[in-house]
């Protein structure tokens, strides 16, 4: 049986990124659903299992008003196939369309296939193949650049 709520505890993100992900979370900059199934043993209660999690914020659009963003959706492997990510998203579209949201964006690269073929399935847009949309940003120097007016590389 998985469950799908707010995390109680950051012990269980997965290492790389674990401080950030676990600071945004703390400081609100970004929320988080994860998705646990409970251990049979030694503590049932105390040990739940996080086998998937979802980060996601919101954001505006001049056309469509508040808009969910979802940031990270994840699965450990070995539970995957199982109806978590799907569910997981599902959530955080429930979160979005609770605060009326009209649109749920998020990025996905292009070697990621499966990823893909999974938000194609469920009815996500490519916003790429459908609109030409670029996604742009300013790395580290550019954006200090630009912060300082000086001109760009
Ligand atoms: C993408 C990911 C979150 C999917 O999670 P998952 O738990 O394996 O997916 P689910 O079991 O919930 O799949 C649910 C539905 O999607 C479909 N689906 C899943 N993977 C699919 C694929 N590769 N192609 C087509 N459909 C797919 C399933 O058939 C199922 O359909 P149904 O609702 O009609 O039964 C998971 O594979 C993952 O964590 N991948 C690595 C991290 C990643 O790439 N995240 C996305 C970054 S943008």
């Amino acid at each position: 049986m998985v469950s799908v709520r707010t995390p109680s505890t950051s012990a269980w993100w997965p290492k790389s990124r674990r401080r950030i992900r676990a600071k945004a979370v703390r400081k609100g900059q970004i929320r988080c659903l994860c998705s646990e199934r409970k251990r049979s043993r030694p503590f049932p209660r105390l040990c739940p299992t996080v086998v998937g999690y979802g980060l996601y914020f919101f954001t505006y659009s001049t056309w469509k008003g508040r808009n969910i963003y979802m940031e990270d959706l994840y699965v450990r492997p070995e539970f995957r196939g199982q109806g978590i990510g799907k569910k997981l998203m599902s959530r955080i579209a429930q979160m979005g369309v609770e605060k009326g949201c009209t649109q749920m964006k998020f990025s996905v690269l292009d070697w990621n296939r499966p990823a893909v073929d999974f938000y194609r399935s469920k009815g996500a847009v490519d916003l790429t193949a459908a609109e030409d949309w670029h996604v742009f940003r300013f790395e580290a120097d550019a954006l200090r650049r630009l912060a300082l007016g000086e001109p760009g590389e």
